[in-house]
């Protein structure tokens, strides 16, 4: 197939991996896709706004009305409201986003703005319950659709992270409720957690030394680790553990993948000993299908073309690319480019149609010639922007996305770490 760049590639039956994305978006929703929430083991806060459940009018509404009474209500709510965007989300819905940003700059942005009483996150279930740890008392978070999730957040829940601290712990031989530092001033291990994680997790995080990262700082992140351990548990994403700590110059033989279905994580007591870096076995399906041939093709095409991948790609991508970072640094990459030079791209295709119509003068295009978006960044329509915020006008709160102070108070602990850790 040859590479298609000289304009936005648009989704059809035969183009993209799932051909139940080119349904309209109702009917979509109606797929039992992933959910049933957000996150696979979160209550649903309210009952009644479960996918595809988006009152009728909204779904029978043209979309210059639906773009009409988001401005109307933006305009109505005016600094009570901000609206936070991920590079991944459609641009119907990136034109409303006051912020947009990678997940480490949402994180950020959702502290900027504290006269905002409602924080509308375009993006996943995780970095919405990330803002509502972050924001303060009086603000509320709001997902438009709940079942925007995270499969690979998911990938990862809190009873097996449990349960590998302790098989892990007593491998080295401490209690897992008090990991306490030997006599070289080290803990034997801390827990790091990708922002693409739940707030269980970030609390677990909190509670035993450990950290929270994003693909902007884990290189800052991983240092503060090692300042502070001998070892690090690294979740959910297997990928970005790898890249990471391979750069840092960590071996491969040190990073034995923990696999929670096996015991030890399918590792021997000595290859736990001998390690650096657990990763878990944990992945992103829209990064995993980046491939070596991908950017060989595109070279072969292009002669000179530079390829950018986000680190959640496999190790052999990010090795073969000139270039790994967040959707930020993709951002950034392009942006510093000049025109007429080519840029093969490795991440979501929202972000990348987005570069390309926003530098028409370089051909800018997607490794992967199938086009596969994050099926649940893809949930936030701009029905569901528009309705949620009509219901914010009319005085309701839909979908607000609420974690316990319980859980809230530790994750914070973690988050804060990276923020003091990774100054921007
Ligand atoms: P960024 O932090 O780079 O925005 O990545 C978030 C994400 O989910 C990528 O798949
Ligand atoms: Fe999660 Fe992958 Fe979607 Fe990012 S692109 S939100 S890691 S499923």
């Amino acid at each position: 197939m040859t590479l298609s760049v000289t304009q936005r590639i648009e989704l059809s039956p035969s183009s993209s991996c799932n051909t139940k994305l080119a349904d309209d978006p109702w009917a979509f929703d109606l797929q039992p896709g992933y959910g049933p929430g957000s996150s696979e083991a979160d209550p649903i806060p309210d009952a009644t706004t479960r996918p595809g459940q988006l009152p009728q009018a909204y779904q029978e509404m043209s979309q210059q009305q639906l773009h009409e009474r988001i401005r109307r209500a933006k305009a109505t709510l005016a600094e009570k409201l901000v609206i936070l965007g991920h590079f991944y989300q459609r641009d119907e819905v990136v034109q409303h986003a006051d912020f947009l940003g990678d997940s480490y700059q949402l994180a950020k942005a959702a502290l900027s703005k504290p006269e905002a009483e409602h924080i509308v996150f375009c993006g996943v279930h995780f970095m919405a319950e990330t803002a509502d740890i972050l924001s303060e008392e009086h603000q509320q978070v709001i997902l438009p659709n709940l079942a925007a999730g995270c499969s690979m957040a998911d990938m990862a829940d809190e009873d097996s992270v449990e349960a590998a601290w302790e098989d892990i712990c007593e491998v080295y031989g401490v209690d897992p409720e008090h990991v306490e530092p030997g006599a070289d001033g080290k803990l034997p291990i801390l827990p790091v957690t990708y922002m693409n994680s739940s707030a269980a997790l970030k609390a677990f995080c909190g509670r035993h030394g450990g950290i929270v990262c994003t693909s902007s700082n884990a290189t800052t992140v991983l240092e503060w680790a090692f300042e502070r351990a001998h070892r690090v548990l690294f979740f959910p994403d297997q990928h970005l553990g790898r890249n990471t700590a391979k750069a840092m110059g960590v071996p491969l033989e040190q990073m034995p993948m923990w696999n929670p279905r096996r015991t030890l994580g399918g590792n021997t007591a000595e290859d736990l000993q001998q390690a650096k870096v657990l990763l878990w076995h944990g992945f992103c399906s829209v990064h995993k299908r980046f491939n070596v041939r991908q950017i060989e093709k595109a070279r072969e095409e292009y002669p000179g073309c530079r390829v950018i991948v986000h680190p959640e790609s496999p190790m052999p991508v990010v090795d073969a690319a000139d270039a790994a970072g967040s959707t930020d640094a993709i951002r950034k990459y392009v942006a510093a480019s000049s025109p007429g030079d080519v840029i093969a791209i490795g991440t979501e295709i929202n972000l990348v149609n987005r570069l390309t119509s926003e530098y028409p003068d370089r051909t800018i295009f997607c490794l992967d010639p199938v086009i596969c978006p994050c099926s649940t960044m893809y949930r936030i329509h701009p029905g569901y922007l528009a309705w949620v915020l009509d219901e914010i006008v009319e005085g309701r709160t839909p979908n607000q996305i609420i974690v316990p102070e319980d859980v809230a108070e530790p994750a914070r602990v973690a988050l804060d770490r990276m923020l003091a850790a990774a100054p921007k």
